[in-house]
């Protein structure tokens, strides 16, 4: 209930409506209108009433809604399916659970919270409710197998425009799916695939932004590693905005990465790759190992100089775990 009043309240941009057009718009009386109201107020719209005047729309709550989702989308029709809850285990799981359903591609799952949000290595992602966001996009696109890690990098690219778009703050990229903001992480990202031996099935790829979190709400053992778009920015921001920004730069990144490979995408990585030239410890396969970040290949592989050695090597998996901010 109240969709309809909200949508002509919103059509007004903030003006007042008189009580008398909306319960014609709606076909219901003057007190059933006021109930309306009431029952929007709940949900944590602010509503200005003035006698004589009518109510008029000063404030909406930051939650993720769909109808509000699509009109800001530029690009709506890449997604064919829209699942938000307020709160769930994992949005990963409910993504996979809806590929196994046979869910289409380009279906998206947001939540408000998660209480077992994944990250990479069997890491736990902290996901609180009202701050941030949560989100996994399944597809199933036309590529083999080895390819799909890319796309992990495909969308930390997407995140990093969305984020300078929302926030004009620069942002810095860790191979392979980490964002950075003032040396701190702002976003992570999970992606796992469901594959036969030479065809992809499906791969669903989690996005984890931390959009108004506020260093208290961060656990005191990552409040020197983590940050938020509000904490570089200096403000907050509505997450259903910064979300539109994300799905409508992922369209773009993918269907760039569809016709030309990464390799379309690769200066968009490399403008942003904030470790190239540094000294870091790389986890690899169980073993920590000393060397220089020097870039990323057109296949997305790290490039990374061993100390000592005088050539890089291409490595398709593996964790910085340590560098000089
Ligand atoms: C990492 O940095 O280790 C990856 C974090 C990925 C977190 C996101 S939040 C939405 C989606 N659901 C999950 O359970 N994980 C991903």
């Amino acid at each position: 209930m109240g969709d309809l009043l909200r949508r002509i309240l919103e059509e007004r941009q903030g003006q007042f409506v008189s009580g008398q057009e909306i319960g014609n718009r709606l076909g219901v009386s003057r007190a059933a209108v006021w109930k309306r109201v009431e029952s929007l107020r709940s949900r944590g719209f602010g509503i200005e009433g003035a006698r004589g005047a009518g109510y008029r729309l000063v404030s909406s709550p930051d939650v993720i809604d769909e109808s509000e989702l699509l009109a800001r989308l530029v690009r709506p029709t890449f997604w064919k399916s829209f699942l938000v809850y307020s709160a769930t285990d994992s949005t990963n799981s409910r993504a996979v659970e809806q590929a196994e359903k046979g869910a289409p591609d380009g279906t998206v799952v947001c939540a408000d919270a998660q209480s077992s949000g994944r990250g990479r290595f069997g890491r736990r992602w902290e996901s609180p409710p009202g701050l941030n966001l949560y989100l996994s996009m399944l597809l199933r696109p036309p590529i083999e197998p080895h390819l799909a890690p890319q796309l992990t990098l495909v969308t930390a690219i997407a995140l990093a425009k969305a984020v300078e778009s929302a926030a004009g703050i620069p942002t810095g990229l860790k191979w392979p799916n980490d964002l950075y903001l003032g040396g701190r992480k702002a976003a992570g990202i999970l992606a796992e695939m469901s594959a036969d031996q030479d065809r992809l099935r499906h791969v669903v790829i989690g996005a984890g932004l931390n959009v108004n979190a506020d260093s208290v709400d961060f656990p005191e053992e990552l409040r020197d590693k983590a940050t938020s778009l509000r904490i570089s920015a200096g403000r907050s921001f509505r997450r259903v905005e910064v979300l539109a920004l994300f799905l409508d730069a992922f369209a773009d990144c993918f269907d760039q990465f569809l016709s030309g490979g990464f390799e379309a995408l690769h200066h968009e990585w490399s403008s942003r790759s904030f470790l190239d030239g540094k000294r870091v410890v790389l986890r690899h396969r169980d073993e920590d190992v000393e060397g220089t970040v020097m870039g990323v290949d057109e296949n997305g592989a790290l490039l990374f100089r061993r100390h000592g050695a005088v050539r890089a090597e291409r490595l398709h998996s593996g964790e910085i775990v340590t560098f000089a901010r």
